[in-house]
């Protein structure tokens, strides 16, 4: 069982798109996933089909605040093997409300580890959908997480945010979260006819190198329509461009574990 979290704190880069269809391809191999979703906008949540505008305690919300555990919030979706924490807006508030609480860092860590050892891991990967910022959510993610996916847009100024997220997730790892590392960086949103595209690749692979993923995400319209539909798009169209990448991404997601010597 591996916790992952899909960060960064530039918003809009396909977090939640990599989430959705993540979670999607993994579940089509037999997987068994949990997705929490840890940002107020509830976009993982909608885009799995379900509501965010429900009774906050039965969101990961009531689960930070205390009210609920892990285990009393978890709800299934449409979709074989993939089940999920939803989020609301009133999760925004968790940060002014936990002021006073000098282990907050730590609460998602502490339900999560509760859930797993009551419920004898019965998934396989927990994946969870960050917000976008460095804010305290962002770090309860971080100090929860065994690894990292970085979603990076490749357009202008991708990179320079990065700078800012690996400081962040460094200084987590010193302080918090010994084990945290960063399990590869996914190029998103791929526009061939663009040099950009193409100038921020041959950054992002001479800086990061084998950490950056081979699968590159193209710019495709299907990826942007399936989440109005409440579906990830390896089930909205499963034959276009962004499948097709998302699938090749979560076979190269899999092998890693196989190169790793884990079980995959
Ligand atoms: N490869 C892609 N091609 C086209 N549109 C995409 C692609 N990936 C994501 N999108 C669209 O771009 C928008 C932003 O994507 P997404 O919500 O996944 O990013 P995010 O990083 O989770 O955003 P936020 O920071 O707000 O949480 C969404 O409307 C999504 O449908
Ligand atoms: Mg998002």
């Amino acid at each position: 069982m591996q916790i992952i979290s899909v960060i960064n704190q530039k918003g809009g880069v396909g977090k939640t798109t990599t989430v959705i269809n993540l979670a999607a391809g993994l579940s089509q191999q037999d997987k068994k996933i949990l997705v929490v979703d840890l940002d107020p906008q509830g976009n993982a949540t909608t885009g799995l089909g379900l509501s965010n505008l429900g009774a906050s305690e039965d969101t990961i919300y009531g689960v930070l605040n205390g009210t609920k555990q892990i285990s009393e919030v978890i709800k299934k979706t449409e979709f074989k093997n993939l089940d999920i924490v939803t989020s609301n807006v009133d999760l925004s508030g968790l940060e002014v409300e936990t002021a006073g609480d000098s282990n907050r860092a730590f609460i998602l860590k502490l339900k999560l580890t509760a859930y797993l050892n009551n419920s004898r891991g019965s998934y396989d990967y927990i994946l969870i959908d960050c917000p976008p910022s460095l804010s305290l959510l962002t770090v309860m993610a971080l100090v929860s997480s065994n690894s990292l996916v970085v979603p990076l847009q490749t357009e202008f100024f991708a990179l320079e945010g990065l700078t800012q997220l690996m400081k962040t997730i460094e200084r987590v790892k010193i302080s918090l979260n010994p084990e945290l590392n960063i399990r590869g960086i996914l190029l998103t949103m791929y526009d061939k006819r663009n040099k950009l595209s193409s100038q921020v690749e041959k950054e992002a692979r001479d800086y990061f190198n084998e950490k950056v993923y081979s699968t590159v995400i193209p710019r495709n319209v299907r990826l942007s329509e399936a989440p109005s539909h409440g579906m990830p798009v390896l089930m909205y169209d499963k034959l276009c461009p962004g499948s097709k990448s998302y699938f090749s991404f979560t076979h190269e997601f899999i092998n890693q574990e196989t190169n790793m010597g884990g079980v995959a």
